[in-house]
This record gives structure tokens, C-alpha cells and sequence, in this order.
């Protein structure tokens, strides 16, 4: 038992000894996680309480995970990106048994030798304390009997739960946590952690209580909206990052790009941009589709294996530090469009036109929707596609602009545009083999989407490095770029 114990400890200091160096400077602060609390304790309620829950662990075959990614409300207002965690967060100052004060409660993963070296290090109690400038803060276990007396307040915050994960080996695993919260606001009698696979107790129905909790699971969600959609200088400084790393993905495939190449190639040269700039993910599955499949609103197959002539619809956006771009290009494989193809790539690039121009403070979210929409019905009825307007709808299928942020498609209460606002504006023209309308259109898909901060001064487009306009790809594919001449083994030869 001592030599296990010894081994453990020898493990635990060769990890802490692993300081992490080299790592990125530009992170979001810890002042800039506890400036969203303070902000967020604001417009709480009087006397209520928030609690926020951490992200669950995804199963993705067997014994393999997901990659794991924080929640972007948790991550927003703590920095903390490791999962089984809880934060609470009170619109007025608590006083524990000795007597100290406290507005917030952080509740992480706890530390573990073994764990680590497997999985990856912990921030820890201390760590959450020196990194993210948290004060009280605990090991998940001590939150399955929190002694925070919820029926004191007025009103107790939280998003509806998640029901689809459960850990059996930790006793502080999402699930625990979120029972016994459920027990602790009377949501439910009780549950039992002890072999968790047969023996949990729950009971849905319960509600013991209920009229001593007043339980509140819609004001938050309003609240991380009306945060979220004005984005600070910090975070701006982020998210322009994503956009432009995403804009010169854009511009190297367009250099890249050639009809013998797969889709899934070019959604390699966009992501290998990516990582060469430092950006940890993509914000959400790269969609790159050829041909008909660019009909496909979120087409992510992306496997066929040569673009040939088509026109491929590219939507990616790069995660840089939590924030994430949606950009989209339009291009044609051969370097230039056909007639149809440019025919309808220009009606789309004239209602982005009209879209951005109506991204302005005053105008509503829905302003360039109604903006572009207009310009691309009137494309589609001249180009003899579409008999009036209503006809003309098929072919633009979905919305306009859409908030960006930590979620690509990030919260917002999609009223007014305001100072500080990052949305998109992505209008798009898909004609389906089958449509009523001649057969010579058939396949041509095109969304272009660029990344609009509204500023006082009008909308400035964060993504305009990548071409738009159809001579301008036309030009830029002129170019080559390494990625798309070297050249590897061919495995499928004998
Ligand atoms: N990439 C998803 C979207 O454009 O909304
Ligand atoms: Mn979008
Ligand atoms: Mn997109």
C-alpha cells in the first residue's frame, strides 16, 4: 500500500514538476472571466442564485471519447475547460459558518496522478485558484452535499440538464453532480452513487417541496444572450483571429485547388492552415461540397474523391481560443466559373452586398436577410429559375446572419444590432437536380459568408481577406500554393 502511495506521490510531482511552457500568451484573462460574473451578477435577480454545469464527456466508439469541449456559458464566465465541474454563482454576497463572505463557488475535477498521465493534467483546486483567480473553490465531490440551502432564495437559475452521459468510475462524474443537484433544489427524493449502474434512485416525479425551491430554468438563458451578443475588446481580439485564420484558408486553397483533388483534400488544406496558425479546432465539421452535394446545406461526408468542374461550396471557420469563424467561398475547381455558374455566383455576391450593407446599428437582425433576400429573388426571376418570388424561395432555403462567438451559431437575443456585434452574412443559391427549371442549372450551389462587426461606423467585414468577387477568386487561383503541387506516394498501386 505505501509503495502504491509513494508511486502515486512520485507520479503527482513529476506532473506538477511538468510546468507547461511555450504555451500561448494570448488567452483570455482571468480578469476578463470575472468581469462576465460580475456583469452576469448584475442582472441577476434579487436574491437568487445561478448554477452552471460543465460540459458532459462524449462517447464516441468503445472506449474512445470525443474530443472534449468546455461549454461555452461555463467557459465564458470561468476560463475552465476540464469537464465534471460546477459553477455557482450568487447575485448577493453569502457568509459561510466562519464567517467569511463569498459570491461564487467553484466546484472542478479532482486532481489525480494516475488520471493525468493518462488523460491529461488538472487544474486542481490550486490551479483554478492561481489560474483562473477563483477563491472558493472545491473538489466535485464536496458539491454532492453542497449544504447550500436552496430553498432560501427567490429564485434558483440553471439550463435545463443534459441526460446523456454517465460515468460508473467516478463518484463525481456530470451525473453525480447533476442528481444530487436535482436532490439539493428537490427536484428529485433522492439518488444513490454506490454501484451506480444498478442502484440509482430517481425519481422524476417526486417534486418533494417544490414550492420551497423556486426553480427558474429560462431568465439565464436570457441573461448569457444579452452578454454574449456585445462582444468585449477582449474577445473581439480573439475572434477577428478566427475569422482572419479562416480568410487565409480560403486563400490558400484557392491557390491550392485543382480538379483531380478529393473534397476531403481541400478540407485538409483549410484545417492544415489552421493548426500552422494555431487554432485548436474547427468550430464546427468542415463542410466542403462539389457539385450537387454543395445542395446539401451541411454537407460533411465531404468524400468525393475528385472535384473536377465543379464549384465547390467551402464552409469552414476556425476555433481560436474558444472563438470561432463561419466563412464560406464559393469556387470553381477548374480556376474559372461557367457562365451559369457565374451567373448565379453574382446575384448571390450582389445580395451579400445588400445584406452587409444593411448590417448597421438600428437596422434589425433580420435586416439583411430582407436585404439580400430581395436581390436574389429578383436574380433568380430574371435568369427565368423562378416565376415570382414565392418560387423563388425553394432556392434559398435558410436564413441570413446569426450571431459568432464561442458558438458558431452563438446566443443572442436577435433583435436590434448593436456596437460590438460579430454576425454573419451568408445568403446562397442551391438549385437540386429535379428542380423545376432548366436542367442547365442543376447543381449549382452557392453561399458566400463573411464575418460583419457592427461598428458606429458601419459594418466591417472581418473575413474580407478571402476574394468575393468572381474575377477576384478567378485571379488568386492563378496563383499555386505548395499544398496543392507536392506530391506523395500512390498507395493503391501494387
Ligand atoms: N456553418 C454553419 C452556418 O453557416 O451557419
Ligand atoms: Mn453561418
Ligand atoms: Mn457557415
Amino acid at each position: 500500500m505505501r509503495a502504491i502511495t509513494t508511486i502515486c506521490a512520485f507520479l503527482f510531482s513529476i506532473l506538477v514538476s511538468f510546468a507547461q511552457e511555450g504555451l500561448p500568451d494570448d488567452y483570455l484573462t482571468k480578469e476578463f472571466h470575472k468581469d462576465r460574473r460580475d456583469l452576469l451578477r448584475q442582472k441577476m435577480p434579487a436574491n437568487s442564485v445561478a448554477v452552471f454545469f460543465a460540459n458532459p464527456v462524449r462517447n464516441r466508439a468503445n472506449d474512445v471519447e470525443y474530443v472534449y469541449h468546455q461549454d461555452p456559458n461555463f467557459y465564458y464566465l470561468t476560463g475552465y475547460k476540464e469537464p465534471h465541474a460546477v459553477l455557482v454563482i450568487f447575485s448577493d454576497e453569502q457568509t459561510n459558518a466562519e464567517g467569511k463572505s463569498y459570491k461564487e463557488l467553484l466546484y472542478v475535477q479532482q486532481r489525480n496522478a494516475r488520471a493525468e498521465q493518462w488523460t491529461g493534467r488538472r487544474l486542481g483546486i490550486e490551479g483554478a485558484k492561481t489560474q483562473l483567480g477563483f477563491d472558493m473553490v472545491f473538489n466535485g465531490s464536496s458539491f454532492l452535499d453542497s449544504g447550500i440551502d436552496f430553498t432560501t432564495f427567490d429564485k434558483v437559475l440553471y439550463f435545463d440538464f443534459f441526460d446523456d452521459y454517465r460515468n460508473t468510475r467516478s463518484k463525481a462524474d456530470l451525473f453525480d453532480l447533476i442528481q444530487s443537484f436535482k436532490v439539493q433544489i428537490k427536484l428529485i427524493n433522492n439518488y444513490t452513487i454506490e454501484n451506480q449502474t444498478d442502484d440509482i434512485e430517481t425519481d422524476a416525479t417526486a417534486n418533494v417541496e417544490a414550492e420551497t425551491v423556486k426553480r427558474d430554468t429560462r431568465t439565464l438563458r436570457t441573461i448569457m444572450a444579452q452578454m454574449r451578443e456585445i462582444k468585449t475588446a477582449d474577445e473581439l481580439i480573439l475572434l477577428k483571429k478566427a475569422v482572419r485564420i479562416s480568410a487565409m484558408g480560403q486563400r490558400e486553397i484557392m491557390k491550392a485547388m485543382h480538379p483531380g483533388m478529393s473534397e476531403t483534400e481541400v478540407q485538409g488544406v483549410h484545417e492544415y492552415i489552421y493548426k500552422k496558425y494555431g487554432s485548436e479546432y474547427e468550430g464546427y465539421p468542415s463542410i466542403v461540397g462539389a457539385g450537387h452535394n454543395g445542395c446539401v446545406l451541411h454537407y460533411i461526408e465531404n468524400n468525393k474523391t475528385k472535384l473536377e468542374d465543379d464549384l465547390v461550396l467551402m464552409d469552414l471557420g476556425a476555433e481560436y481560443h474558444g472563438y470561432t469563424a463561419d466563412v464560406t467561398r464559393t469556387i470553381p475547381a477548374s480556376g474559372k466559373f461557367s457562365k451559369e455558374q457565374k451567373a448565379i455566383y453574382d446575384v448571390v455576391y450582389e445580395a451579400q452586398e445588400a445584406g452587409i450593407k444593411a448590417t448597421v446599428i438600428g437596422n434589425t437582425l433580420q435586416s439583411p436577410d430582407t436585404a439580400a433576400r430581395a436581390v436574389i429573388y429578383q436574380g433568380l426571376i430574371d435568369l427565368g429559375i423562378a416565376k415570382n418570388r414565392s418560387e423563388a424561395r425553394q432556392y434559398f432555403p435558410h436564413g441570413t446572419s446569426h450571431h459568432i462567438g464561442l458558438d458558431v451559431h452563438d446566443p443572442g437575443m436577435y433583435e436590434n444590432l448593436e456596437e460590438n456585434m460579430v454576425i454573419t452574412v451568408e445568403p446562397g443559391i442551391y438549385i437540386p437536380e429535379g428542380s423545376d427549371c432548366d436542367p442547365k442549372w442543376y447543381g449549382i450551389a452557392v453561399r458566400i459568408e463573411d464575418d460583419i462587426l457592427v461598428t458606429k461606423n458601419g459594418p466591417v467585414n472581418l473575413s474580407a481577406e478571402a476574394p468575393r468577387k468572381s474575377d477576384e477568386i478567378e485571379k488568386l487561383m492563378k496563383e499555386t500554393s505548395v499544398l496543392g503541387e507536392f506530391k506523395l506516394p500512390n498507395l493503391d498501386e501494387d
